[in-house]
C-alpha cells in the first residue's frame, strides 16, 4: 500500500493525524486505567497522547522515522522506537494491551505482526485492531481478522461496527 517516507508522514500527520476513527476505537476498546500499552504503527502518536494521563507504561513503534519524531514531541513519556510492527524489539509479555489502529493493512506480513503482538502481551492481554472501514478496493483481503487472530493464539475475538469505524478485540490465550 502507501510507501511511507518523511514527506508522506508529515502530510499524514497534518491531514489525518487526529482522525475521529482513532478516538472512536479508543473509546470502544475498554483499556483499563494503569494498563501497560504499546501502539504498533503509532504514527504521529495521537492514540498514545490520548492515553497519556491514565495508562501505565506507554510505548510505540513505527518504521517511518518522521512519524516517530512527531510522536516523541507529543508523547515525551512514551518509549517510542523506529521499528516495524512485525519485529518491535520489546520483550515477551511486556504489555497488557497492544493497539493497531488504522495500521494492520499496512503491515508487510499480517501473520507476523499478530504473532509479534501475541508475544508482547501477558496472558489474557488485549489486542485492539480498528480504524476506518475500507472498501475491498483498498483492502482486497477485507477487514475480518478473526481467522488470523485465532491462528496467532488469540481467543474471544469480537468485531463491532462503530459509527464511522470498526473495532476488533481479542485476548491472548493462556
Ligand atoms: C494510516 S497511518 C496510521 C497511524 C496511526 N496508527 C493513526 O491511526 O493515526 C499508518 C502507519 O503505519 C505505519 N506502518 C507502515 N508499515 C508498517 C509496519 N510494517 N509496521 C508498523 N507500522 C507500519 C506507517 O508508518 C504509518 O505511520
Amino acid at each position: 500500500m502507501t510507501a511511507w517516507d518523511d514527506d508522506t508522514a508529515q502530510r499524514y500527520a497534518d491531514k489525518y493525524g487526529g482522525d475521529a476513527s482513532i478516538f472512536e476505537v479508543l473509546n470502544a476498546a475498554g483499556i483499563a486505567d494503569g494498563a501497560d500499552v504499546i501502539d504498533l504503527g503509532c504514527g504521529n502518536g495521537s492514540a498514545l497522547a490520548a492515553l497519556a494521563d491514565r495508562a501505565g507504561r506507554l510505548a510505540g513503534v513505527d518504521p517511518t522515522p518522521r512519524m516517530v519524531e512527531i510522536a516523541r514531541e507529543r508523547c515525551p513519556g512514551a518509549d517510542l522506537r523506529v521499528a516495524p510492527g512485525e519485529a518491535t524489539g520489546f520483550g515477551d509479555g511486556d504489555f497488557d494491551v497492544v493497539m493497531m489502529i488504522n495500521v494492520i493493512h499496512h503491515l508487510d506480513d499480517i501473520s507476523a505482526g499478530l504473532a509479534e503482538a501475541n508475544r508482547l502481551l501477558r496472558p489474557g492481554g488485549l489486542i485492539v485492531i480498528g480504524g476506518e472501514v475500507f472498501s475491498t478496493s483498498m483492502v482486497p483481503e477485507g477487514q475480518d481478522y478473526a481467522g488470523a487472530l485465532e491462528a496467532a493464539g488469540f481467543g474471544a475475538v469480537e468485531r463491532r461496527d462503530l459509527s464511522g469505524a470498526f473495532i476488533t478485540t481479542a485476548r491472548k490465550e493462556g
